[in-house]
This record gives structure tokens, sequence and C-alpha cells, in this order.
């Protein structure tokens, strides 16, 4: 596949030399049904991320408990040795107990264990980048203090394990929390053209100069659907995935985007949404789909 020159123009982490492509990859559907356990077909997993990168994305998000351990092991094994530039951002807060289930795990022990299991399973001797994922429901954080797992992380940067530290599913109390404590480099959250909880928070990131990274770009388990969105979609002979994400883009210059995909066609329609500039009617018509009674679900 051609090297695509665009994928959303560039960003660099602030305080960082990390620079990625707007346009980055979400690793999470790699894993098998229900984030839990190896994929149907492993080796249409690994062609997914080979043709990520070989298009030009140097940005892809992951977890050790996408699987668990089995998305970083996808990973390593189509990537490593890691081309230059390629950026891994990983999270922690989280573990996947025998049944499949989420649970927390913010405990010092827990957290170091994930350091090390990250580590271990992409094959690198330090993080780029470590999300500390709050716990809480996914539709909105919760308030409650993050300042335990966010000075550990800390420490553990002073250590050399982590190179630089996000948050996520946050509210912007644990933000500025978080910032109180380390540079915060980048903000995972849910938000999309039907989730806009966060439009205030993301200005506020914008002005800083910090990354805003929504999850569930796409609507998450359930992509959106939405008329508006087919409808400006087949005006600009565009599929809608792709106008949701040239929105996105279009909407904060600092929204990097990591969209999920096993699919390598779903991957290439994906790659190129930028290329898709929306006019201030369309972008009016977008932002009215939030407003919609039943926009996405999840
Ligand atoms: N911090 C957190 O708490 C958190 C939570 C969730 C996710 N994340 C991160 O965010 C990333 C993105 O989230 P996500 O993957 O859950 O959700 P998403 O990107 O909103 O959507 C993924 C879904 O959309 C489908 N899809 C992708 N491209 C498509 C296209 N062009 N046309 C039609 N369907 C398409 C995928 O199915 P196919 O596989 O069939 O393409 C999958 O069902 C994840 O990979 C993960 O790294 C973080």
């Amino acid at each position: 596949m051609a090297i695509l020159p665009v994928l959303g123009g560039r960003f660099t982490f602030p305080g960082t030399s990390l620079t990625v492509h707007r346009m980055g990859y979400g690793a999470m559907q790699l894993a098998g049904p229900g984030v839990f356990g190896p994929p149907k077909d492993p080796d249409a997993a690994v062609a997914v991320l080979c043709e990520a990168v070989a298009a030009g994305v140097n940005h892809i998000d992951t977890s050790d408990f996408y699987g668990p351990h089995i998305t970083n092991q996808i990973i390593r094994k189509a990537l490593h040795p890691y081309p230059a530039g390629l950026v891994i951002v990983t999270k922690l807060g989280a573990r996947r107990p025998a049944d499949g289930s989420w649970r927390p795990a913010s405990s010092p022990q827990e957290l170091i264990a994930a350091v090390h299991d990250n580590l271990r399973n992409l094959g690198l001797d330090a993080l780029d980048i470590v999300n500390y994922r709050a716990p809480g429901a996914i539709h909105e954080p919760a308030e409650g203090s993050i300042a335990g797992p966010v000075t550990l992380l800390a420490d553990l940067r002073r250590q050399g394990l982590i190179r630089h530290i996000g948050v996520s599913n946050v509210t912007a109390a644990q933000v500025a929390e978080a910032q109180a404590i380390t540079p915060v480099v980048c903000v995972q959250n849910h938000y999309n053209l039907a989730h806009r909880h966060d439009d205030a928070l993301i200005a506020d990131l914008a002005r800083q100069g910090i990354a805003y990274v929504p999850f569930f770009p796409l609507g998450g388990f359930t992509p959106l659907q939405s008329s508006t969105l087919s409808g400006v979609a087949a005006r600009l002979g565009a599929a809608p995935m792709q106008i949701a994400l040239a929105w996105l883009l279009q909407r904060s210059p600092n929204i990097l985007l990591i969209p999920g995909t096993s699919s390598v066609a779903h991957l290439r329609e994906n790659l190129v949404a930028a290329q898709f500039t929306l006019s201030p009617q369309a972008l009016a018509e977008l932002d009215g789909v939030a407003a919609a009674p039943v926009a996405a679900g999840h």
C-alpha cells in the first residue's frame, strides 16, 4: 500500500520528542470476542498492524489487559523490532479475571506488575507513554482522587521504565490533579460525534497543547448509526465512519485518532478519512447528532 502523506497531519506530544500522525490505530479489536482470548485469525490481526504501519501510522494504542496479554503479543509479533518513530501508548488500571470481566487494578503492586507485563509482552525496555486508566463506567468518568496511582507512575518514570504519562477515563478535576504531580501529555476519554461530554475539556487541553485521544471514536462496540451522518457521508461520496473520523479531526487540532478495527478493509477506509473536508454546513448538521435522541449505542 502506498504511503499516505496526509494521515491528518502531525502532532508532537507536549514536552516530548514524540511526533505522530494524527491518524493512529487502536489495537483493542485485535483480541478475541469481548477483548478476551485470542482472535479467530491471528494472521489477519498481524496483517492489520503491518498494513497500518506500512501506510504511515506511527501511533498505536494498546493495553496488556486486552486479551489479556494477547494484543501486545500480536503487536510484538507483527512489528518488533519496531520501526523508528513508532509510538506505542499503553494503559494500566484494569485486570481481566478468568471470567473475562473488567476489574479495577490500581494498587501499587498491580500497577508495577502491569508495567512489567507491558514491557515483556511488547519487548521493550521502556514504555513511550502510559495512560493511567481510572476506574469507573465507560460512559462517564467518576470523580475521586487519582493521586496515588499517578504518583506511582511518576516514580516509575523517574526509574526510566516509563517515558511519559497520560490519564484516561478522567474528569477535568482529575486531569488537574494529575498535572500537579507530573506532566500529562495526553488524555484518553470517551468522545465521538454522538457523545460530547468533553467539549470544554478538549478546548482546555488544546490551549495547553495536550493531546486529547477519544476512545470509541466510531461509537465502540456498536458503531455509530445516524441518518444525519449517513446523509452527509452520501453527499461527500464517503462512508459514514470516514465522516465520523473527519469530523473529529476538524473538531480540534489536539485530537489524535485511534480507531479500532480487526479488518484491513476498514483500516484502509479509516486511514483516508482525513481527505474529507467538512463544510460549515456539514459541520452544523453533524453538530446536531449529539442532540438526537438515539444516535449511538454501546
Ligand atoms: N481508555 C479506555 O478506557 C478505552 C476504552 C475503549 C477503547 N480504548 C481504545 O480506543 C481504541 C478505539 O476504540 P474501539 O476500537 O473500542 O472503538 P471504535 O474505534 O469506536 O470502533 C471500533 C468498532 O468499529 C468497527 N469499525 C472500525 N472501522 C470501521 C469502518 N470503517 N466501517 C465500519 N465499522 C468499522 C470495528 O469493527 P471491525 O473490527 O469489524 O472493523 C469495531 O466494531 C481501542 O482500540 C482502544 O485502544 C480505550
